[in-house]
């Protein structure tokens, strides 16, 4: 069996998604393990998963920083010791400089909780509903500069049911986020998913 692909998880909040990739990367088949856990917020619950599991987490406390770049430059060479083959933005609040992601090109990826290019930003549940859309869902992307524009890995559609608020809308859209990211990291590991070399 080929060696697990390293990945290394980014967060902000309460990490359900990391739970998640910690679950399916228990598994004796799993194509992928989560060997470091990173946060800017030292109050992220998502710590405590990591914790449960025995797996290192580094918190880089953005508002220990004067800048951006300064802050990027920290996570940079933490991510840089910790040497993963992949990072794993989820549900990291941040936005990151040009710089940084160029550095990490085609060995980032994100999930957005949207059928991406719909809904990019914050409140995509809430754009859906004003839309009056009736499918929904969550993608994993290849990060790029753009905010929710890198190339798609993978994608799962969730239906919009008549009542539905902002909330229920995305109590669906993490189960199936749930599942989703776990499958697009073995997609990548088993190299059904590469970077496209036509994305700059
Ligand atoms: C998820 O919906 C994710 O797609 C978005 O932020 C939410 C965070 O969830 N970026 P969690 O911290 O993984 O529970």
């Amino acid at each position: 069996m080929s060696p697990r692909l390293k990945v290394a998880v980014v967060i902000s909040g309460g990490g359900s998604n990391l739970k998640a990739l910690i679950d399916a990367a228990a598994r004796p088949d799993a194509a992928f393990a989560v060997t470091h856990v990173f946060s800017n917020r030292p109050d992220a619950g998502g710590l405590a998963h990591a914790a449960a599991a025995g797996i290192p987490a580094t918190v880089i406390d953005h508002k220990a920083f004067a800048s951006r770049d300064a802050f990027d430059a920290a996570l940079d060479a933490a991510l840089r010791a910790a040497g993963p083959d992949i990072v794993a933005l989820a549900g990291f609040m941040r936005i990151l400089t040009a710089g940084f992601i160029d550095s990490w090109q085609g060995r980032m990826t994100n999930i957005h909780p949207s059928l991406l290019p719909l809904y990019k930003g914050l409140h995509p549940h809430r754009q859906a509903l004003e839309a009056g859309a009736n499918m929904h869902g969550c993608t994993v992307h290849w990060v790029t500069p753009g905010v929710d524009e890198g190339p798609i890995i993978a994608q799962a559609e969730v239906p919009i049911l008549p009542g539905d608020t902002e909330e229920t809308l995305q109590a669906r859209t993490l189960t199936e986020e749930h599942k989703l990211y776990a499958r697009a990291l073995t997609m990548i590991a088993n190299g059904e998913a590469k970077y496209p070399s036509t994305a700059g």
